[in-house]
């Protein structure tokens, strides 16, 4: 996810230092070359050693240390940084970084980068509500900077309140978002996501097999594309996405009430959730007892909420899924015109490398115009950005 990017992460002196460690280990992962700077206050909490070891980097922490060399460390470093984050920030940090005061290796690289700088504040809450503080944030916010915000917490120093790191993982998406070109601002998208549950008595329900990795794939990378996002998931296993509005479902008619109140804010809409056809006539209102050696369930039809929604379009941009186990092309061309999308994402379920639970999926993209669109095996990430660039360019083909 972050191959060839290079990072500076600067740790500043807070308890939160630590938690610096655990963020340098996700950017590790993901693919980032990072180069670490301490501030002499950042060392009383956490050696070098650790940050050397986990990001195999040598550990920045005196100005004058690399000039000996013939390279000025700050100047490099702020030169070749994708992005530079600053985690913890303390309120010392960004009091010198909003006053133009550079004199130390962590300070001078800051203001040196031209590129995008991300500040997570850690401080004492009254720290974090000092007017002076606010002011100096807010100075950093209209030059550019990025922050994100501390949480409510049990704070080191014994109080309780804001001021808290936010957690390594949400950096990490921040940062993600910060490295992705914001294509999709302006756009406000509504996602269905997973599958539905509809209940037969108190204990049991009809359901299917759709984990909502794919639409939480397409929630998660619209966010980072700048888009507004909200979620409307019916119930699985996975983490909310950080940065989305989410609204949790049961059930077909919950899904279809919660989508019919939102999309009218809506300016997309991409409806990958796996909803079921039908429902129980009746939900028994106690556990139904065994009897006979058979028994037979009565099913009623649910609403198709992509099929309501290809109704009233107007300019909104609507995706549909298909998933099929046989036909695929002959039956997602018929839910394409039937249910009036603009772009159709089919997958045979039954495929290897497709459909539920995997990692990866396997589409074919059909578009009204009888374009077929087949990338192959593909992550589910990369899915949802394909989607999200064909989205985009079906607005542009719209505006232009
Ligand atoms: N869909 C919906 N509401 C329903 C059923 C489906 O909004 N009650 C949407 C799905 O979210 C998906 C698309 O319609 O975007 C196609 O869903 P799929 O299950 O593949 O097809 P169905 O239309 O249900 O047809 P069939 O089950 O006969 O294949």
């Amino acid at each position: 996810m972050l191959n060839g990017k290079i990072i500076v992460l600067g740790v500043s002196g807070g308890i939160a230092a630590y938690k610096a460690v655990e963020l340098l280990r996700l950017l590790t992962k993901a693919g980032a070359d990072v180069h670490v700077i301490m501030t002499r206050a950042a060392q009383e909490f956490v050696t070098p050693l650790t940050f050397q070891t986990l990001s195999r980097n040598p550990v920045h922490t005196d100005l004058f240390e690399l000039m000996a060399q013939g390279d000025i460390g700050h100047i490099s470093l702020a030169d070749r940084a994708d992005l530079f984050v600053i985690a913890p920030a303390t309120a010392n940090i960004i009091g010198k970084l909003a006053c133009g005061i550079a004199d130390d290796m962590l300070t001078t690289t800051a203001m040196a980068t031209r590129g995008t700088v991300l500040l997570a504040p850690a401080m004492n809450v009254n720290m974090y509500g000092n007017a002076i503080y606010q002011e100096n944030e807010e100075r950093l916010r209209r030059h550019g900077y990025l922050f994100v915000n501390p949480v409510k917490g049990d704070l080191a120093c014994g109080w309780e309140g804001e001021g808290k790191l936010q957690t390594p993982e949400i950096i990490f998406q921040e940062v993600l978002k910060a490295l992705t070109p914001s294509d999709l601002v302006g756009e406000r998208l509504l996602v269905t996501a997973g599958p539905t549950r509809e209940e037969i008595d108190p204990v049991r329900y009809l359901s299917n097999h759709s984990s909502g990795k794919m639409g939480y794939a397409i929630a998660r990378a619209a966010w980072r594309r700048g888009a507004q996002v909200t979620l409307v998931s019916g119930p699985t296993a996975l983490p909310m996405p950080w940065g989305v509005t989410f609204v949790p479902v049961e059930s077909a008619g919950e899904m279809y009430d919660a989508v019919m109140a939102l999309v009218g804010e809506c300016s997309v809409v991409i409806k990958a959730a796996a909803v079921a056809d039908y429902r129980p006539v009746v939900r028994a209102g106690e556990k139904l007892k065994k009897r006979g050696d058979a028994m037979t369930l009565e099913l009623v039809k649910n609403r198709d909420i992509l099929r309501e929604l290809g109704k009233e379009k107007g300019s909104r941009l609507l995706v549909g899924f298909a998933a099929e186990t046989t036909e695929l092309l002959s039956n997602a061309r018929k839910k394409l015109a039937e249910k009036n999308v603009d772009l159709l994402v089919a997958n045979d379920v039954t495929e290897a490398g497709a459909g539920f639970s995997v990692e990866t999926n396997i589409v074919h993209l059909l578009y009204r115009d009888g374009r077929v669109e087949a990338p192959g095996i593909l992550s589910k990430e990369a899915v949802a950005n394909l989607i999200l660039n064909r989205v985009a360019a079906l607005r542009s083909e719209q505006e232009g």
